[in-house]
């Protein structure tokens, strides 16, 4: 584990990163994001290091305090095939967010980076792009591994959301120690994560959408997306990828059926099944900056697993790749929910 060595929390958006890093002993001690609802909830959640809202090209790299890791989920937008496939070409510079990142490294050259992206990277532009990112760190001088991980096969989280990590060591030795976490059993599903209480705003019931919606939308067990003309149903038990469209509105957040009707995930169900605790806190701002923030995030308890592995291989200790998730879920039986108590709490 990773205790005490120092982090910055780039792209931090609500600090999905940040709690996995933290569970395994790492200490924010810069935080940044260009978007300021995403302080909101940020600064709700961590006391210690709070949000600094900056664009990130007009930091001052040399103010940023003393750090060992540097950690960045980077917008993935011109990465992304969904996305507008312009990568490094992106005239509004999202795909150059990289170059940003590679100069801050450059600059202070610490021992090892994280950096999380969607899974498409490796293969935008026939495999261009991925390379120009490996061969950049590499002449800054990092020793780098990369794999894809999916929330449902590596953080027990029912949701089905592959994204590749990149990680980066100074240290030769230490990146050869280093191993991603290896595949868990999947042992929750989606409705260890969704209530039976919702508010009637966010069922279908009398909307326009129902009647064409309702004889596909059958089971319990299955979450169902909306796909404009028809009703696409997802693995048994798993939840699609959570994107961040989910905050444009409409009918992108995945639907449910359960005993009083069909309606969409609520903002806490998306944060959940993005393994973020229970006890994480969202502030009272619009649902669809909420859907946005969590689509936008990452899945915790991936992270965190991820973290503790170069925790270990920082301090010099033998990784343990099969490192355990630190929460349960126990079912209340007051009403029926099942709740997911983390087993240790926030730091700062
Ligand atoms: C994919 S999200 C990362 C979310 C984060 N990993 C989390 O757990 O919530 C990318 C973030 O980069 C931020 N961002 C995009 N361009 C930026 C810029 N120029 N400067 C600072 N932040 C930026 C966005 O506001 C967004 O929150």
């Amino acid at each position: 584990m990773g205790e005490g060595v120092r982090t910055v929390d780039l792209f931090a958006g609500v600090g999905g990163i940040r709690i996995g890093f933290e569970r395994a002993g790492f200490k924010t001690v810069f935080a940044n994001d260009f978007d300021k609802s995403c302080k909101e909830t940020y600064d709700l959640n961590f006391s210690g290091t709070k949000l600094t809202v900056e664009d990130i090209w007009k930091l001052d790299i040399k103010e940023i305090p003393e750090f060992d890791v540097l950690l960045g989920g980077f917008p993935c937008q011109a990465f992304s095939i969904a996305g507008y496939r312009r990568g490094f070409r992106d005239e509004k510079g999202r795909g150059n967010l990289f170059f940003r990142i590679a100069e801050i490294l450059e600059e202070r050259k610490p021992k090892a980076f994280m950096l999380e992206n969607v899974k498409n990277l490796k293969s935008h532009d026939g495999g261009k792009t991925f390379k120009v990112i490996e061969e950049t760190l590499k002449k800054l001088g990092y020793h780098i591994k990369s794999k894809v991980l999916n929330s449902m096969a590596h953080g027990n989280i029912p949701q089905n959301r592959e994204r590749i990590f990149i990680v980066g060591f100074l240290e030769k030795e230490k990146a050869e120690a280093f191993d991603f976490p290896k595949e868990t059993p999947l042992r929750l599903n989606f409705r260890d994560f969704t209530s039976n209480e919702a508010e009637d705003k966010y069922y279908y019931n009398d909307k326009p959408l129902y009647e064409k919606i309702k004889n596909d939308v059958n089971s319990e067990f299955t979450v169902y997306q909306w796909r404009r003309r028809y009703v696409r149903a997802n693995k048994k038990g798993v939840c699609p990828t959570l994107t961040a469209n989910m905050g444009l509105g409409g009918h992108n957040v995945p639907i449910i059926k359960n005993h009083k009707g069909i309606r969409k995930l609520t903002p806490r169900e998306c944060f959940l099944l993005q393994g973020f605790p229970e006890y994480f806190r969202l502030p009272n701002i619009a649902d669809s900056k909420l859907y946005h923030q969590a689509g936008n995030s990452v899945t915790v308890t991936v992270i965190e697993r991820i973290a503790k592995n170069m925790g270990d291989v920082l301090k010099g200790k033998t990784m343990n790749s099969q490192s355990n998730l630190s929460f349960i879920v126990e079912r209340d039986n007051s009403n029926g929910n099942n709740r997911i108590f983390p087993m240790n709490t926030l730091k700062n």
